[in-house]
């Protein structure tokens, strides 16, 4: 592989840098580092001000707000009284434009099929699978949720739901039975859309049979919309129908073509999407229709450079936020071409991705640092087999990205001549917070470098004081901004407890970070008890309540190590109920059981018996310690706190 060797220099201080290249910047809608100084200190010095006017230049309003921002902390309100329609701006607009027949969506299939719809056919069938909708009793507010595989429904059903003004909540197509009924309960969902199956790396994934099992015991639903993507004859046994099910092309054939976008309230819930915390429950973070769709179509232009003319793929799953932010709303509401790809990367063989590139000459690429590790374990003659100079800007989300992938991603795929965009952002920033301009701020690779124009993070200690500069502590955003989250749906004090507890008024991210000396952020990753494996993100208490969840296990405790491509896996100390005898069987059998109640995405990468815990005289477990043992460190440190010392040399031999 031609690629640099990992060396310790490069991570422990990077000094190699790369100023935007005069062309790029030439034609960049922020054209160079003063314009972005300029920028941001016009928000800085008045947030409101530079709000409004972005708001009333990146969207279309059926009616003005009165008030800008109702900031009542925690609690936002962003363009009071102002109303909207995201899906109006992401299709509507559009037609009244020669945008009308461009390509909107182009969608590939795992098989090599592909479907293209314009901004007026994607908007046609919005229109009547809204129609679909309100056929089946949907009304303004009501939650649906979308199980689906990444095909051209899913975003159908996504801008369909936004045009009538139902709240809905995608759920990532490897979830388990177990999380969907959890998280269509919490949300009191009255639909549920899915597909009979989606493929995966050749495989069939069975989403209806899946379905079917998560709302065995559920009453709030009352239809089951069923895509059949895949036809009868690639099941061995073909999912079951149930009295709730309705199918999706039956319905369409049968729906109207007119359905006028709602006038919503700036402030309508848009969605909710469930993410993992610090608590054993996943949390719906509420997203607003007017603050949200700014955040998306505002980064999306200034980040992505992003032009009409574009063809943009993000190889995100829609059921994250990444692909909601940057598939579907800020792609569409700029009038860009989105590229949206079913399967997995090295189906059928690993140089999918670059054939996709080529196939559809894209010019802006949006992935993660996770898979740009195993792209480069796959070895490069994987992309130099193909033709990737339609390629004009990369950038990469979800973990902190290392710098050999960086520079391997700067040379292999952007053949050194495409800026890299690192963006740090979150589930609940709704739109990504802090990321170079690609015409304006030289990178460095491993730093999101600064924040984005109205955007006031800050790194403070223990107690809420900014640290000095090259000190880490914790990130900190110190003023509101129109795509935050509104609440954690139906918990108020959930919202307020896990964001704005930590520091008054502030909004805690959850991450730690220094600034260097130039001010660039450097996130080190998450201080509370979240890890992020694969660039998802899975709370250590969700894991440890599944593994506690089973029959033999009396108590677990999962903490993460580094790992090579995933960034970190997961490492589970368990104890077992009684006299139960460890085994490699039973090992295996509580992995199967993780999976089953969150989804493989969970999967224990080891489980480590043990007949005792590390704990402190308060009872909570000493996860440092665990840490050091699961990456083969020998627990060092603080130990004073420990109740029983003796646990140690018991760990450090147990297996
Ligand atoms: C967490 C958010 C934002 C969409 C994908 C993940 C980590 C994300 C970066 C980055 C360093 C990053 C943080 C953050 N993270 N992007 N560019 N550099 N860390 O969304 O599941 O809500 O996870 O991902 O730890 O808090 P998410």
């Amino acid at each position: 592989m031609a690629t640099d060797p990992n060396t310790f220099t490069s991570i422990l201080s990077e000094s190699r840098e790369f100023t935007p290249d005069p062309e790029f910047s030439a034609q960049a809608h922020v054209p160079s580092f003063e314009a972005y100084q300029a920028l941001y200190q016009e928000a800085a010095d008045d947030l409101e001000a530079f709000w409004d006017k972005q708001a009333k230049a990146h969207l279309h309003w059926f009616t003005p707000w009165k008030t800008i921002l109702k900031w009542e902390p925690p609690f936002a309100q962003w363009f009071v009284e102002g109303r909207i329609n995201a899906s109006y701006n992401c299709l509507d607009r559009h037609l009244e434009t020669p945008r009308k027949n461009k390509a909107a969506l182009i969608w590939e299939g795992e098989d090599g099929s592909s479907q293209i719809f314009t901004y007026q056919t994607l908007h046609y069938e919005v229109c009547r699978f809204a129609n679909v909708l309100k056929d089946l009793n949907v009304k303004i507010g009501d939650r649906v949720i979308l199980y689906m595989p990444m095909i051209p429904e899913l975003a159908i059903a996504t801008l369909a739901c936004a045009r009538i003004g139902a709240t809905h909540s995608i759920i990532f197509g490897g979830f388990s039975a177990e999380a969907i009924k959890d998280r269509v309960e919490d949300a009191q969902a009255k639909v549920v859309i899915t597909a009979n199956g989606g493929r995966r790396r050749g495989q069939i994934v069975p989403l209806k049979d899946t379905v079917n099992k998560a709302l065995e015991q559920v009453d709030c639903v009352e239809h089951v919309v069923v895509v059949d993507h895949l036809a009868d004859s690639d099941f061995d046994t073909p999912p079951a129908i149930t009295p709730r099910d309705v199918k999706w092309h039956e319905r369409m054939a049968e729906a109207e073509l007119d359905c006028p976008a709602e006038e919503l309230p700036a402030e309508h819930p848009l969605f909710i999407l469930y993410t993992s915390g610090t608590t054993g429950r996943p949390k719906g973070v509420v997203h607003s229709t007017g603050g949200y769709l700014l955040g998306a179509t505002y980064t999306s232009k200034l980040v992505f450079d992003l032009k009409e003319e574009d063809t943009y793929w993000c190889t995100a799953d829609i059921g994250w936020i990444t692909g909601h932010s940057y598939i579907i709303y800020g792609i569409l509401s700029n009038g860009a071409t989105s590229v949206m790809y079913e399967g997995a990367p090295n189906y059928p063989e690993p140089d999918r991705f670059w054939k996709i590139i080529d196939k559809y000459r894209v010019s802006i690429f949006y992935t993660a640092p996770t898979a740009i590790r195993a792209f480069m374990k796959w070895g490069d003659e994987w992309p130099l087999k193909h033709d990737l100079s339609s390629l004009r800007l990369l950038g990469t989300v979800g973990e902190p990205i290392n710098p050999e992938a960086w520079m391997w991603y700067h040379k292999v795929i952007g053949q050194e001549s495409c800026p890299i965009v690192d963006t740090w952002w979150q589930t609940e920033t709704g739109a990504m917070m802090i990321a170079p301009l690609p015409g304006a701020t030289p990178t460095v690779p491993g730093t999101a470098t600064l924040p984005l124009p109205g955007i006031i993070p800050q790194i403070v200690d223990a107690e809420g004081k900014p640290v000095p500069q090259g000190q880490g502590g914790y990130l900190t955003i110190q003023k509101p901004w129109p795509s935050m989250l509104r609440t954690v749906y139906g918990d108020d004090e959930r919202f307020k407890e896990q964001y704005w507890s930590k520091f008054k008024d502030v909004y805690f991210t959850g991450d730690g970070a220094r600034q260097d000396e130039r001010g660039y952020y450097w996130v080190m990753g998450r201080v509370d008890d979240v890890i992020n494996v694969s660039g998802h993100r899975l709370g250590t208490m969700e894991i440890e309540s599944a593994l506690v969840s089973h029959a033999q296990v009396t108590e677990a405790a999962v903490v993460s190590r580094p790992h090579d491509i995933k960034g970190e896996a997961i490492v589970a100390f368990v104890t077992l109920e009684g006299n139960l005898k460890a085994s490699d069987a039973l090992k295996d059998t509580l992995k199967a059981h993780v999976v089953e109640e969150i989804g493989a995405l969970a999967r224990p990468e080891e489980i480590i018996f043990t007949d005792v815990l590390p704990k402190t005289r308060s009872g909570k477990i000493m996860r440092r310690l665990l840490r050091d043992i699961a990456c083969g460190r020998v627990a060092q440190g603080d130990t004073s706190t420990l109740e029983d010392s003796s646990v140690l040399d018991q760990l450090r031999q147990s297996d």
